[in-house]
């Protein structure tokens, strides 16, 4: 039975991947702020360091699966919050866990990113540069002075997957695979914020895929569950959008 660790377990597209993987035969550990085998906070770095001793404890040491499902949206309480779940916990897990994941049985990493980082492709942001470096304190007054949650949204979500590439070609020759899932818009309670949100609401509920509609965390879930099986055994290092076409509307040249 392989062991997968799921964060953000607790809702939306990471409760969906929990619940399919336990389907599918995973012993699955569920990381949130509550209501989850380890209740950790990812936004600090003790809460990251907390939840690595605690998925040690209950594994060994040895991991099969890690999906990086948790996150915040545009209405976070503020945007350094965002860098910090959307952007640092990711790496921080993905570096601390792979020496477990190295010693497991067909072992597969996945980050969930978002549609939102296609609007920065080919840019050059400051801050995102900023969040490759891995300065996190540095990353998180640059967006303090900016106030812009939208731009702190979509560049934690670019940096993570340029982030997740980087390292999919690092781990290669280790066989511990490493993908990315974007998302579109996702009916979650992040989404249903954001649509209700003054500031942000209008535009996101006129942002409507091709297929004109948005997913149910399960559609995104069964890409999830592909591509942590070993059907998926020769896909690495690749992002793969669930977004009803919402890519392929904004930047058709570039894939
Ligand atoms: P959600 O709000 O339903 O679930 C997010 C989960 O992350 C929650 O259970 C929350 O408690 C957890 N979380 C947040 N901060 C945390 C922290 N500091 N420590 C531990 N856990 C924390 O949201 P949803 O929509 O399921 O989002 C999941 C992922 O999908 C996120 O990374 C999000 O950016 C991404 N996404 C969502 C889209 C959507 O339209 N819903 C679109 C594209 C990407």
């Amino acid at each position: 039975m392989p062991t997968t660790v799921v964060t953000g377990s607790a809702s939306g597209i990471g409760r969906s991947v929990y619940e399919l993987l336990k389907e599918r035969g995973h012993r699955v550990i569920g990381v949130d702020l509550k209501d989850a085998e380890i209740a950790a906070d990812l936004s600090t770095v003790e809460g990251r360091e907390a939840a690595i001793r605690e998925i040690r404890a209950l594994t060994g040491g040895t991991l099969d699966g890690l999906v990086c499902c948790a996150g915040l949206g545009v209405t976070a309480p503020d945007s350094g919050l965002i860098l910090r779940v959307n952007h640092f916990a990711v790496t921080a897990l993905l570096d601390a866990l792979f020496d477990d994941l190295k010693r497991g049985h067909s072992p597969a990493a996945l980050v969930i990113g978002s549609v939102a980082a296609s609007q920065l492709v080919g840019q050059e942001v400051p801050l995102v540069e900023t969040l490759l470096a891995g300065d996190e304190e540095a990353a998180v007054a640059q967006i303090r002075d900016l106030d812009k949650p939208q731009l702190a949204y979509a560049a934690s979500k670019y940096a993570v997957t340029r982030f997740a590439r980087r390292r999919a070609v690092a781990w290669g020759p280790s066989g511990v695979r490493l993908n990315v899932v974007a998302p579109g818009a996702v009916e979650t309670p992040l989404h249903k914020a954001s649509s209700e949100d003054p500031r942000f609401g209008e535009a996101v509920k006129n942002f409507v895929a091709p297929l004109g509609r948005a997913a149910q965390p399960s559609e995104v879930a069964e890409l999830v569950g592909f591509l942590q099986s070993d059907a998926a055994s020769f896909i690495h290092g690749t992002v793969l959008y669930a977004d009803g076409g919402m890519d392929a509307m904004m930047k058709e040249a570039t894939f």
